[in-house]
């Protein structure tokens, strides 16, 4: 595509058709039609993709909707890892590669679905044996490798329920999830390695857990030579753990709406929430978006660049693949290190045909240049993925043009912690716009909204709500049931997102950012309430707010600004060390990008910060009703 089409393509309203070939391949040709086929009766559309899988005990009912709360394939029995695994090995894929791992170096692990059934289940025995109940919590706080993977099934096959926190996150950030949580177990690493070096993540649980003594043991996989020290009676070697366990570990009959995980998501307030999901509906949910959104075929190679340690891991790394019997890739460090290559050698090396990544990646490679890209054969891709930020229809042409060479559909696929699934996107069939996620996919009852729950008109902003349970839907908050209540109190007879959207004729829908004190920081939801109380805690700060400002590469970035204690004032080094510090108390993404030192902060008369003045302030724009400003 040359330049002057691609500004032309920009200027008007683009819409991509999908290649013919896809569409007559595809496992959902007529869009419509399925979508037909949920509205004309929801719960026997749930039902059909249910009895695709394995369950000792088929439900009773489908759906008991008693609003705000779902139970979905009520007093059905099953157990996830039966579907992901032993249905497999059962059904001929016993050597089908489950995954091919690689680290930065080229290091290969190649695991086979028979392997890693072998592992889940010794692991699980272990667990047991450990005094691993079901219902307890395990926190798994390891870095992109198989054994991060085993540990996750391993407690479902269990019962356990389990929290996996990304290993980037930092120690107060890790031990307030393992305290909400009440793990007992806390399974880890030793090291993980990014850009060539070893981050030492078995020293930052044990800081984390210095105060926590409810922590029976500290399990450990120890990658490096010489192997890291362990102390005390609670810390245990991952492999020696499972040492004389038997590798065959009878499933735990786990009724649907058992628990079988919570993960931490920021929102607006200071502390990030647990979010709870069970155990049917999320299996079926995971499993048929599987199917049709990524159009997942026996013969693929998939390749979702997420980490286990949020939502799009869980779903399509873990779960949704695994169910639905993908050969998957996955790569532990950075996308671009050793150099800008690795991704694509990567797509070349196992032919890897469907994508799945997000919008910051794909900036920085488009920065990098499509030199890197065009070293290597792409042919094998055929669906292209993306999630977690709006793509702006820039780098989506360039995902459509350099990586997908205008063979391959991409699909822009909104969704949150709290949905589980995907929610919207262009299904297959479906013509693309770039910059619009597209329509909600069957099963999916999406739509933008004013405060009374009343469709906007075409064009206009509005709330993005959800006003039909779905299998794959949150079922509380951990510990606070009031706070799950809130997404359905806020818009009657709407599940608010969360996030502002606009609708255009076609019932395409484009989401604009969020609606909440939330900041998308390369497509991870940051609380500023909680970057706020970080800079607080800094002896310097005596105020801070905290707001997201335009990024080019990350969607958005973190400005703060502080206003200083008496006897303090501003300097380079204090920048650096209120940087260092949020790093500390929180983790590398929530450090702000920019401080700004300020006398005075714009509150209202209660009190409160008024953030988005500072942020009309910053970027020059309306700042919009200002009656309640105290002066
Ligand atoms: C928030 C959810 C779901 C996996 C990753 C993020 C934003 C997500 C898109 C998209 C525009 C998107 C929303 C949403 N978001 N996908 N395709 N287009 N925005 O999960 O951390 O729970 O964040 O991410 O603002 O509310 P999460």
């Amino acid at each position: 595509m040359s330049e002057e089409r691609l500004e032309h393509l920009l200027k008007q309203e683009i819409v991509v058709q999908p290649p013919e070939e896809f569409i007559e391949n595809a496992n959902v040709k007529d869009y419509e039609a399925e979508y037909r086929k949920f509205e004309k009766d929801p719960e026997n559309f749930w039902s059909s993709i249910a009895k695709e899988l394995f369950w000792y005990e088929r439900w009773k009912k489908v759906l008991e909707w008693n609003y705000p709360h779902a139970r979905w394939f009520v007093g059905a029995k099953t157990n996830i890892t039966v579907n992901a695994l032993d249905r497999h090995v059962k059904n001929g894929k016993r050597n089908k590669v489950a995954f091919f791992w690689e680290d930065e170096l080229g290091n290969e692990r190649v695991v086979t679905y028979g392997e890693l059934y072998r592992l889940v289940n010794k692991l699980a025995n272990a667990l047991k044996k450990a005094g691993i109940k079901k219902g307890d919590r395990v926190v798994i706080y390891m870095p992109l490798v198989v054994e991060q993977i085993a540990a996750m099934l391993a407690c479902a096959r269990i019962g356990a329920i389990h929290s996996v926190v990304y290993a980037g996150f930092s120690a107060p950030a890790l031990k307030h999830r393992i305290e909400d949580a009440e793990a007992k177990i806390i399974i880890t690493a030793d090291v993980t390695i990014r850009r060539g070096r070893a981050i030492p993540l078995k020293r930052i649980v044990d800081e984390a857990i210095m105060e926590l003594s409810f922590i029976k043991q500290v399990v450990v996989l120890r990658r490096l030579e010489p192997k890291v020290d362990l102390i005390g009676e609670k810390e245990v070697d991952f492999y020696e753990f499972m040492n004389g366990c038997s590798d065959y570990c009878e499933p735990e009959v786990m009724d649907s709406e058992d628990p079988l995980f919570i993960l931490y998501t920021s929102g607006s307030t200071g502390k990030p929430k647990g979010v709870l999901h069970t155990t049917g509906g999320y299996m079926v949910g995971t499993y048929y978006s599987m199917k049709t959104v990524f159009d997942l075929k026996d013969n693929d190679v998939y390749w979702c660049t997420a980490d286990p340690g949020w939502i799009t891991g869980h779903s399509y790394i873990v779960y949704g693949p695994l169910i639905a019997g993908a050969t998957q890739v996955i790569a532990e460090g950075a996308p671009n290190y050793p150099d800008f290559g690795r991704w694509w050698r990567l797509i070349e090396k196992y032919g890897v045909n469907i994508f799945y990544t997000a919008p910051t990646a794909i900036r920085m490679f488009m920065k990098a240049g499509e030199e890197w890209p065009n070293k290597y054969d792409l042919s094998s891709l055929r669906l292209l993925g993306s999630v977690g930020e709006p793509i702006n229809p820039e780098a989506w042409l360039w995902y459509y043009r350099v990586i997908g060479k205008e063979r391959c559909p991409i699909i822009d696929t909104w969704w949150q912690t709290e949905t589980g699934t995907v929610m919207i996107t262009t299904i297959d069939s479906l013509p693309m716009k770039p910059g619009k996620a597209g329509k909600p996919v069957p099963g999916v009852v999406a739509d933008v909204v004013d405060k009374e729950g009343n469709p906007v008109k075409a064009d206009k902003g509005g709330f993005l709500v959800v006003k039909y349970p779905w299998p794959s839907m949150m079922r509380t908050i951990w510990k606070n049931p009031k706070r799950y209540e809130q997404y359905w109190n806020t818009i009657p007879n709407c599940y608010t997102a969360g996030d502002v959207a606009v609708k255009d004729e076609d019932g395409y829908i484009m989401i604009l950012g969020r609606a909440d004190d939330v900041i998308n920081v390369s497509g991870h939801r940051i609380g500023t309430m909680e970057v706020e109380s970080a800079l607080v805690s800094h002896s310097a700060v005596a105020e801070a707010a905290v707001i997201g400002i335009p990024d080019p590469i990350k969607g958005e970035a973190i400005k703060a600004f502080v206003i200083l204690k008496k006897g303090y004032s501003s300097s380079e080094e204090l920048v650096d060390s209120l940087k260092q510090h949020v790093k500390a108390e929180l983790g590398a993404i929530a450090v702000p990008s920019k401080i700004e030192f300020v006398g005075k902060l714009p509150k209202t008369r209660s009190g409160k910060i008024m953030r988005r003045v500072l942020k009309a302030k910053e970027l020059g724009i309306d700042p919009g009703d200002l009656s309640t400003l105290e002066d």
